[in-house]
């Protein structure tokens, strides 16, 4: 099973690259940046990584960014994250960043995405990757709008517009504005939806920001006629099992219905949101879930082309993919 699901041909969509920094990374950074981290050793880090709910992750996972500073250190971060998607099975990624984490810290948009930049151009061959701008819901929407403006230059490296962040008592509708100068600007728009908030925001998310895809929506299953719209529309769920079981979003993985929306007609992905803090990267996450809600093999194929299928990629491109799916399920004899 962990071979088959490692080498099934995938992409990955809901993936902050800031969550990818492992603490070895950490370390590396601060001392190539002489900064003071507030940690001892890897396992005194990897033992603070357990959270009570969203906000508490939050709390660590902003900190600990703040090692990033320089154009080098935002490529080793990428370059890093891009080695452990390749190996497990990842073709395609579609890569969340937050500018505000570090432009608030005074390091410009550029050397951020310029840093990324590298590292993907490095990867090309072997996996597709573009960016998604999230905007920090925790901040007001002038801050939005600020970064957005920040970063029009570097239009030609982003995808997509997306919002994260604390969710509880910062709405959609909060960020009307910047989503329509961005979509403006040709960014294609996904939010964070129904993680901590209420199924609402997942209805305001499509209503207001005409989200094309809800990053997390757990809170579905809360509103039957919102998951009946989310099947009839096919707009996909980029869910991330681990991170809802790490952050309490889900009392227990066994409990997750991501099973039961696949089985109302909805098109879920799976994902693995922050790996370096959840406890795996997107094999594992495909893996736990699996086990958790004893889905079948063909389950785990259909997952694997429903993100193809939710990806931006162009229909050609999405149609290669298939086809190396069906031939991997062929030729591997699974
Ligand atoms: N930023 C990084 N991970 C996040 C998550 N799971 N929810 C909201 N914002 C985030
Ligand atoms: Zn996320």
């Amino acid at each position: 099973m962990e071979e088959f699901v490692r080498g099934l041909p995938k992409a990955e969509l809901h993936l902050h690259i800031e969550g990818t920094l492992e603490p070895e990374l950490m370390f590396e950074l601060a001392e190539r940046n002489q900064l003071e981290i507030p940690y001892g050793s890897v396992d005194e880090v990897r033992a603070a990584y357990e959270f009570d709910d969203l906000q508490a992750f939050l709390d660590i996972y902003y900190q600990a960014a703040e090692v990033l500073r320089t154009e080098d250190d935002f490529a080793d971060l990428m370059a890093a994250y891009l080695l452990r998607a390749v190996a497990d099975g990842v073709r395609h990624a579609e890569i969340f960043f937050d500018p505000q984490t570090h432009t608030e810290r005074g390091v410009d948009v550029g050397t951020v995405i310029r840093g990324f930049a590298r590292a993907q151009q490095a990867a090309a061959a072997e996996i597709s990757t573009t960016l998604i701008l999230c905007f920090l819901r925790h901040l007001p929407s002038r801050s939005a709008v600020k970064v957005l403006e920040a970063s029009l230059p570097y239009l030609d490296h982003l995808q997509g517009v997306g919002l994260d962040s604390g969710e509880a008592g910062n709405p959609p509708e909060l960020f009307a504005e910047p989503y329509r100068l961005a979509v403006e600007a040709g960014l294609r728009p996904v939010a964070h939806a129904g993680e901590e908030g209420p199924a609402g925001y997942i209805r305001a998310a499509l209503d207001v920001l005409g989200v094309e895809r809800v990053d997390h929506g757990v809170r579905a299953s809360d509103d039957p006629g919102l998951v009946r719209r989310l099947a009839t529309e096919r707009i996909p769920l980029t869910m991330c099992p681990l991170s809802n079981q790490k952050l309490k979003v889900v009392p227990d993985l066994a409990d997750h219905n991501l099973k039961e929306l696949m089985d109302a007609g909805v098109m879920v992905t799976v994902n693995s949101d922050d790996p370096a803090y959840f406890g795996g990267y997107v094999a594992d996450n495909y893996l736990a879930i699996a086990e958790a809600l004893d889905l079948s093999r063909d389950d785990l194929v259909r997952l694997a082309l429903n993100s193809v299928e939710a990806s931006f990629l162009p229909d050609d491109r999405k149609a290669a993919l298939r086809q190396e799916i069906s031939e991997y399920l062929v030729i591997g004899d699974w």
